[in-house]
This record gives C-alpha cells, sequence and structure tokens, in this order.
C-alpha cells in the first residue's frame, strides 16, 4: 500500500514510525513532514488544507491511503474531497470534524446524546454574555467557539477574568472564532484523555494518556499545546473507560450517524473524572499531540492495521492487542515557549539517540542545515520511551534528554509526576 500522511509535527513522526513497522506498506510520503520524517519517509511540500490540492497529489503518487494527522485539514473538508476523489482516507469528514472544530455543536451534539458535560450558555454577543457570567459567579469558563489552535479557552478563577475574556474574544482576539462564545461551569477533578478509532458506526478503543499543558514544573505557568503525556491514563481505569463509551462516546456517534453525517477517524475524547464518574471536557477530531506519540510507541504496527479499517468501515471484529507496558513522551521546547521563541538554534546529540521499538526521539520542530539539526518551532523534539512500568519508561525518556545538546531549548523534568 501507498501512504500518504498529512502533518508535519511530531504526532505525524510518530504516525510514520508506527506504519513504516507494518509490511502492508510499501511507500510512504509525508507532507509537509519536517526534518526527523525526512529520515524515515520521503516529505513532500504541499498545501495540506488544499483538498484539490492533496487530490491531485494522491492522484499523481499512486496514493491508496492517506491518514490526516491535524485539525486544520479536517476542518478545511480535505477528507470530504479525497473520498469524493475515491480515495481511501483516515479522518472524519468537515462535518464531522465540527465536534472540534466549533464547541457549541459539540454541547448540542451532548444534549442530543444526553451525555454527561458541564452546563453551559450559547452566546453572540457580549453583554448577554456578560449578563449570564455576572448570573453563575466564578470560577467559571470562557471559550471561543471555533479553532483557535489550543488558545480559546479561559479557565477564570474570578468574575472580572471572565468578563474581561468576553471583551477580548469579541474585540477579536481570536479572529473568528472568538464571534461566539461557550460559557460553561466549571468542572473539578482530574482530566486524562480517551482515545476511539470509528468507522461511522463501531468504535474500537486505542489507549488512553494525560498530557501536562501547563510550560512549568508542577503544572503551573501559561498553558502550551502539551509539554509531555503518558499512557496509560491510571485514572481512566477500566469502569470508567466503560462509562465513557456507553454515556459519551456510542451516544455521540450514534447522533452523528443519524444526522448524516457519520464519524470516522479517531475521537479524542477529553475526559474530567471526578469519583470515578467522567464528564465530557472536549472532543477532538484527531490524535492528540503528544499523546500520539505515546501511544503509537505502544501499539506499534498494528495502528496502520487499525486505522485502515477504520477507514473502510471494518472496525467491528478488530481488535487491539495490548501489551501491559507504558510509555511516556516528553516534549523539548524552544526557550520562550509558548510566547515568543527564537529559530535557527543548532541541535546536537541527536545522532546518538537509540532508535528501537521502545525508545524513539520524534521530530515536532526541526529543519536540517549544513548538515545540523536546527529548531523551526516552539515545541521541537518528543523523546518517547516504553517500559514495563511508567518510572522505567521516563528514566529511558530523561536518559535521552540528558544526551541532547540544545542550549536553546528546554523540558520539564516532572512529566507523568501525578501517575508516579
Ligand atoms: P478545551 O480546549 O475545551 O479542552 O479546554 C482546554 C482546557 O481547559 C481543558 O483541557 C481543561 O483543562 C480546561 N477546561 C475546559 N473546560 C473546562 C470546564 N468546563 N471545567 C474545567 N476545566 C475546563
Ligand atoms: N495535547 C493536546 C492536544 O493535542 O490537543
Amino acid at each position: 500500500m501507498n501512504i500518504l500522511i498529512l502533518g508535519g509535527g511530531g504526532r505525524e513522526h510518530s504516525l510514520a514510525w508506527a506504519v513504516l513497522q507494518n509490511p502492508k506498506c510499501d511507500k510512504l510520503i509525508v507532507a509537509p513532514g519536517n526534518a526527523g520524517i525526512a529520515r524515515i519517509a520521503t516529505c513532500a511540500a504541499l498545501d495540506i488544507e488544499d483538498g484539490g490540492e492533496v487530490v491531485t497529489f494522491a492522484e499523481v503518487n499512486a496514493i491508496d491511503f492517506v491518514i490526516i494527522g491535524p485539525e486544520a485539514p479536517l476542518a478545511a473538508g480535505v477528507a470530504d474531497r479525497l473520498r469524493e476523489a475515491g480515495i481511501l482516507v483516515f479522518g472524519p469528514s468537515a462535518a464531522a470534524a465540527r465536534l472540534e472544530a466549533s464547541k457549541s455543536f459539540t454541547k448540542e451534539i451532548c444534549d442530543a446524546a444526553g451525555a454527561p458535560t458541564a452546563a453551559y450558555g450559547h452566546f453572540t454577543d457580549a453583554e448577554s454574555a456578560k449578563a449570564h457570567i455576572r448570573q453563575q459567579g466564578a470560577p467559571i469558563v470562557v471559550k471561543a467557539d471555533g479553532l483557535a489552535a489550543g488558545k480559546g479557552v479561559i479557565v477564570a478563577e474570578t468574575e472580572e477574568q471572565a468578563l474581561a475574556a468576553i471583551d477580548d474574544m469579541f474585540d477579536g482576539a481570536f479572529g473568528q472564532a472568538g464571534a461566539e462564545v461557550v460559557i460553561e461551569e466549571f468542572m473539578e477533578g482530574e482530566e486524562a484523555s480517551f482515545f476511539v478509532l470509528c468507522d461511522g458506526e463501531t468504535v474500537l478503543p486505542v489507549g488512553t494518556a494525560q498530557d501536562h499543558k501547563r510550560v512549568g514544573e508542577g503544572d503551573t505557568g501559561p498553558n502550551t499545546g502539551g509539554m509531555g503525556a503518558y499512557s496509560p491514563a491510571p485514572v481512566l481505569t477500566e469502569a470508567v473507560a466503560q462509562k465513557a463509551l456507553d454515556r459519551i462516546v456510542r451516544p455521540t456517534v450514534n447522533e452523528m450517524k443519524r444526522r448524516g453525517t457519520p464519524y470516522q477517524g479517531v475521537l479524542y475524547v477529553g475526559l474530567m473524572i471526578k469519583d470515578g464518574e467522567p464528564r465530557l471536557v472536549e472532543y477532538n477530531a484527531r490524535f492528540g499531540d503528544p499523546e500520539c506519540q505515546a501511544l503509537m510507541m505502544r501499539l506499534g504496527a498494528q495502528a496502520m492495521d487499525l486505522m485502515h479499517a477504520a477507514a473502510e468501515g471494518r472496525l467491528d471484529g478488530m481488535q487491539v492487542n495490548w501489551a501491559d507496558d507504558h510509555a511516556m513522551t516528553v516534549v523539548m521546547a524552544a526557550q520562550g515557549y509558548p510566547g515568543a521563541y527564537d529559530k535557527g538554534s543548532v541541535i546536537g546529540g541527536l545522532e546518538g539517540l537509540p532508535e528501537t521499538s521502545s525508545a524513539m526521539c520524534f521530530h515536532a520542530g526541526t529543519a536540517r542545515q549544513d548538515g545540523t539539526f536546527v529548531a523551526t518551532g516552539g515545541r521541537v523534539l518528543n523523546l518517547t520511551a516504553r517500559g514495563a512500568t511508567l518510572a522505567e519508561a521516563r528514566d529511558a525518556v530523561y536518559a535521552m534528554a540528558d544526551a541532547v545538546d540544545w542550549p536553546g531549548g528546554f523540558l520539564r523534568r516532572d512529566i507523568g509526576w501525578r501517575a508516579l
């Protein structure tokens, strides 16, 4: 099979790495890819949000199967264009990807499906949004309705913060994404992510994870795209997962099917768990980044068979072969991230890192310049390892981190602290 993966981050590096272990993969192209991905696959410059361009590229290169990594091409309808052209694709239609692209849409689906989630209000003008906040009081959560690259959520501890967030959003701080807001009840508990594959009808859990969103140790400081993750998530026990499937995931997938917009791809189910009861925080229409890196390290080659089965509507009867293992991924980011950061700093020590089925350095934002690797993004490297225990995985990951010679970068030393 000739496979095309869309995306160029650590998530896509780990997807490429898993796909390449599967003997069914003949040729792999990743667009746009990055310098780490270029070491294992062909990279192609392509506007991955332009469905027409992606279809033409897939046809010219005799691609049999496309895996879409990030949310932007999904929201732009790239999966729809591929399906119309008769090309097999893993990833939801734009209509189904609204589960990520619109917070108010997700809330509406939860209402229709009876899925437990935070109480909410949906507003299109600042005055009524503010009136709602004054009536509810703090803590309270303000969300821009649309895609805001993970930055459109303000967990306000005071009423003033919430009111200021409304002003920011309606003043255009998040562009069109903030033209509508959802205001939610603040939910207490422990967060974890549940990943399920869907083929429109059948759902198949493929793993759980927890990530660390704050930049600083002890989960302090500003929010990031994620500074590290580990799988499995101890808080997401089998009993909690079963409740989440029965009360949240299956009713959602059924409701999407009933509306004529079946969900096919991976559904990232963000949960808040309190006293063993899960409630939905959010859906994403893609694998989490960096959670995917830990999941791929645990799933290996079967990840491709599972995604392929989801795309072909064959999930019923598929099963995941679990090893009783743990994986951790630690992000190395450029100094300054998530604020302004420099690009172009040289990264040394990568050649000596292990590259095995239990330890990999996935690249998230690198380029190659005159034979050396340089940083090109905020999140730059994702050191990932697997072990019989989480502590073993952690020790392996930080041993890799110690071998990286990158003065321009930093990392958190406490990934997994809650579980360890
Ligand atoms: P979201 O983009 O919806 O996942 O929100 C980003 C983060 O904000 C989540 O991962 C949670 O940590 C937090 N969050 C979102 N909604 C709520 C809520 N209703 N109650 C508490 N925390 C929330
Ligand atoms: N790590 C969180 C996300 O991918 O949204």
